[in-house]
C-alpha cells in the first residue's frame, strides 16, 4: 500500500486565502489592519529565514508587518522594552518572539512580557497553563502542534479514541501537540530520548506525530499499517547533487514508511508551511477580537 499523501502546502494556502478574506473584510469595515510584530534576537540563519517566510506571509495577505531585529547581546530590560512598545501598539495584534533566544536571556520572563491577548504563538504561561488543564480555554494555541491537528483532520482520521503517540518533548511541539490530541480524546503517549523498546511503543501508534529533530529516525518497520504520520522534522543532510550540498528531510524514513502508512506528510511541504498558516489565523482571530468580532 502506498500512503495518501497529505499536501501541506495545499492546506497552508487554503487556511491562509480564508484569512486574506477576513483581513481585507476587517479592513473594509472596520478600518483594521491586523498587525504582526516580530523580534528576533541574534543572528540565527535558521531563525532569521523563518522569520522572513513569516513577514513575507503576513505582508502577501494584506497585513501588516513590523519587525525589530536585535542584536544577540542585548539586555533582558531593552528587550522587555520592545516588547511592551509592541504591547501598547494599537496597530500590532500579534506579538511573535523568534526562539530559541541567546542563553542569557529568561525565556520565561520574556514571553511573559508579551500581552496575552496579543500571544499569537501561545507561549505565554497563562495560555500554556490553559492548554495544559482540562476545561480552559487558551486565547491562542502554538502554531505548529496546531497545523498538525488541522492536518490529520485534513485526511479525516478519527482522533478520538486513537492512540496517538508523540516522539519528542519540546514546548513548542511535543508537549502542546500532546494536549491538543488529549483534548481531542485521544490516548496519547508521549516518548523522548529515554524511552524504553521505543520500536515497539510506535508500532501502536494510530496516529504518530514525530518532532525529535533526527533525520530518518522512524523507521517503516515502527508504523502500525494504515496509521497516520505526521512528520514536524526539518533536518539538513548531505547531498552532492544539490546545489547547496544539502537537501531537508523530515525524522521519518518517507520512502519506506509510507509503503505502510495509511497517510503521512512530506518533507519539505507537509507540517511547514502549517506553522505560517496558524501564525496568520491567529493573527487574524486577535484583530477580530479587537473589533469584538470573535471570542
Ligand atoms: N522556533 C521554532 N519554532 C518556532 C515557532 O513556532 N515559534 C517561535 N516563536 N519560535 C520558533
Amino acid at each position: 500500500m502506498t500512503a495518501q499523501l497529505i499536501d501541506g502546502k495545499a492546506v497552508a494556502a487554503s487556511v491562509q486565502q480564508k484569512v486574506k478574506e477576513e483581513a481585507a473584510l476587517l479592513k473594509a469595515k472596520y478600518n483594521v489592519v491586523p498587525g504582526l510584530a516580530t523580534v528576533l534576537v541574534g543572528d540565527n540563519p535558521a531563525s532569521k529565514a523563518y522569520v522572513g517566510s513569516k513577514q513575507k506571509m503576513t505582508q502577501e495577505l494584506g497585513m501588516y508587518s513590523v519587525g525589530a531585529h536585535l542584536p544577540a547581546d542585548i539586555s533582558q530590560d531593552e528587550l522587555l522594552k520592545v516588547i511592551r512598545g509592541y504591547g501598547a501598539d494599537p496597530q500590532v495584534h500579534g506579538i511573535l518572539i523568534q526562539l530559541p533566544l541567546p542563553a542569557h536571556l529568561d525565556q520565561e520572563t520574556v514571553l511573559s512580557a508579551v500581552p496575552l491577548e496579543k500571544d499569537v504563538d501561545g507561549f505565554h504561561p497563562i495560555n500554556v497553563g490553559r492548554l495544559a488543564m482540562k476545561n480552559r480555554e487558551p486565547l491562542f494555541v502554538p502554531c505548529t502542534p496546531s497545523g498538525c491537528i488541522v492536518l490529520i483532520d485534513s485526511v479525516g482520521t478519527k482522533i478520538e479514541g486513537a492512540r496517538a503517540v508523540i516522539l519528542g518533548r519540546s514546548n513548542i511541539v511535543g508537549l502542546p501537540a500532546a494536549f491538543l490530541l488529549l483534548h481531542r480524546n485521544a490516548t496519547i503517549t508521549i516518548c523522548h530520548s529515554r524511552t524504553q523498546n521505543l520500536p515497539d511503543v510506535v508500532r501502536q501508534a494510530d496516529i504518530l506525530v514525530a518532532a525529535i529533530g533526527k533525520a530518518h529516525f522512524v523507521k517503516a518497520d515502527w508504523i502500525k499499517p494504515g496509521a497516520t504520520v505526521i512528520d514536524v522534522g526539518i533536518n539538513a543532510i548531505p547531498d552532492a547533487t544539490k546545489k547547496s550540498g544539502q537537501r531537508l528531510v523530515g525524522d521519518v524514513d518517507f520512502e519506506n514508511v509510507k509503503e505502510v502508512a495509511g497517510a503521512i506528510t512530506p518533507v519539505p511541504g507537509g507540517v511547514g508551511p502549517m506553522t505560517i498558516a496558524m501564525l496568520m489565523q491567529n493573527t487574524c482571530t486577535s484583530a477580530k477580537r479587537a473589533v469584538g468580532l470573535s471570542k
